[in-house]
């Protein structure tokens, strides 16, 4: 089973997605740690009950962004882990982290990309008179919220939405997404290639999310 670390910000809730599939027996992935740079995150709470190791890198802490994320790396690299999945995780990794760690972070973000990339995304959703929405889990690559689509979900945008309304619905998809994601990454059916594109080993219906 491959190792993975997951990071967040916030409620945890995609972070606790990972982890109840990896319950499964069959779940070719485990998680390891759970990163977080907020001490207030709800998650933290979420992944200690699950008896999840957690750790606390908070930005102020430290100097200067490099130097905040070389105590990560430097934890990262006691664990060892083989991905490393962005949950919520609101702090964009520099060039360097990400090729420490080349192909082998995900990240989920609550659009359809390459729509709609960095904050507010749904409320610029509705601005832009969208009709469905979705979420995506991608390969890391520098930029934010882009590399390489792994799966996709869509849900219909509703009269009445708000971006409140609207992202309750798309985080219910990002659960079994991110899920569906992790899964062909850690069984080797999805990769990232060195030249950023996705290679597809499984079938199809391996790939759909949802
Ligand atoms: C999720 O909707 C996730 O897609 C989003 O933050 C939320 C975290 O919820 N991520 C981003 O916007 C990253 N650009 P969670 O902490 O309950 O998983």
């Amino acid at each position: 089973r491959k190792r993975v670390v997951a990071f967040i910000s916030g409620g945890g809730s995609n972070m606790l997605a990972l982890a109840k599939a990896c319950e499964a027996g069959e779940y070719p992935a485990e998680i390891v740690a759970v990163f977080s740079d907020k001490p207030e995150a709800g998650g933290l709470a979420k992944a200690q009950a699950l008896g999840l190791p957690t750790r606390v890198f908070e930005r102020k802490a430290y100097g200067s962004k490099a130097e905040h994320e070389a105590a990560i790396l430097a934890a990262l690299a006691e664990i060892g882990p083989d991905l490393t999945c962005l949950a919520g995780y609101m702090r964009l990794l520099s060039g360097e982290f990400i090729r420490a760690y080349e192909g082998r972070i995900l990240n989920i973000h609550p659009s359809l990309l390459p729509l709609f990339p960095g904050l507010h995304t749904h409320q610029r959703a509705l601005d832009a008179g969208m009709k469905v929405a979705g979420c995506t889990v991608h390969f890391v690559t520098e930029g934010m919220d882009e590399g390489p689509v792994i799966a996709q979900s869509v849900v219909p945008v509703l009269i009445d939405d708000t971006a409140e309304t609207l992202a309750a619905r798309v985080l219910t998809v990002e659960h079994k997404t991110y899920a569906a994601a992790l899964k062909l990454v850690a069984s080797g059916n999805v990769s990232m290639r060195a030249d950023g594109t996705v290679e597809r080993l499984g079938s199809e219906t391996d790939a759909s999310a949802t």
